[in-house]
């Protein structure tokens, strides 16, 4: 059985007190037993995220991490320095962060050789461009993308992965996948895990979707057979529409 997930990811969103009010309406929550939750709060707000939520079922998960572990990388954070506050996870390979920071594939699988490193869970992110879906190569894309940077991690390192399939073009656009867009691309992914490492890998890993999942349109995504839930950006900022999408499976 596959784990269900939705994972906030706040961008830079959210200061201090906005993160208290968001916190304070979230442990007031009811969670489903069957849905692991997570928010990705700013760096500036992770260890206070942290401490908060320590005895609480939503995990606390960083944006980025620099691949070092430690040295002349001004402004960076480390694993070693994410681990040193309590956080386990880590989003890698956002398409923002490929677009505006510069991420390469190899940079990307230097971050995700770190991480499992020191034993951190990755959300790896990828997707294709609006120009690719329209020139029908997101596939290729898309897969490129996942033999770039991840596909070379050993079979037992797959159990600290998480996939977030995420079209660029439907990023904070209001425009959305369709579920069988979503679905058609998630059993492809599955069908490449199972190429690239085994069946029982492919049938394990949780594919999230994410790009404008928004509490109307969670369920009929969620209900598609190879989506196991969401990476959710705009949506997650408030608690109530996070709680509506955490409760749409
Ligand atoms: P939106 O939900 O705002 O489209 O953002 C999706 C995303 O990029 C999550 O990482």
């Amino acid at each position: 059985m596959r784990k269900q997930i939705v994972a906030g990811n706040w961008k830079m969103n959210h200061d201090l007190a906005e993160t208290e009010s968001f916190l304070v309406g979230l442990k007031e929550q009811v969670f489903p037993e069957e849905v692991t939750v997570m928010i990705a709060p700013s760096f500036t707000q992770l260890h206070h995220t942290y401490k908060s939520l320590r005895d609480h079922p939503v995990t606390t998960v960083a944006q980025n991490m620099h691949q070092a572990a430690n040295g002349a990388f001004t402004g960076e954070v480390s694993a070693k320095m994410l681990k040193s506050v309590g956080i386990n996870t880590v989003i890698i390979g956002h398409s923002e962060r490929r677009a505006y920071f510069n991420e390469d594939h190899d940079t990307l699988a230097e971050k995700v050789n770190a991480a499992i490193e020191e034993d951190m869970t990755i959300i790896f992110c990828f997707g294709e461009e609006l120009n690719d879906r329209k020139s029908d190569a997101h596939f290729d894309v898309v897969k490129k993308q996942l033999e770039d940077s991840l596909f070379h991690i050993s079979d037992h390192s797959w159990k600290q992965v998480i996939l977030a399939y995420e079209p660029v073009w439907a990023i904070g656009t209001g425009e959305t996948a369709s579920p069988e867009q979503a679905q058609e691309m998630h059993a492809f992914i599955r069908k490449e895990i199972a190429a690239a490492a085994s069946q029982k890998i492919a049938d394990e890993v949780s594919i999230l979707y994410g790009g404008s999942v928004k509490p109307n349109n969670a369920t009929e995504i969620f209900g598609k057979k190879d989506v196991d839930g969401g990476l959710i950006g705009g949506a997650s900022l408030a608690v109530d529409s996070f709680m509506e999408i955490v409760n749409s499976f």
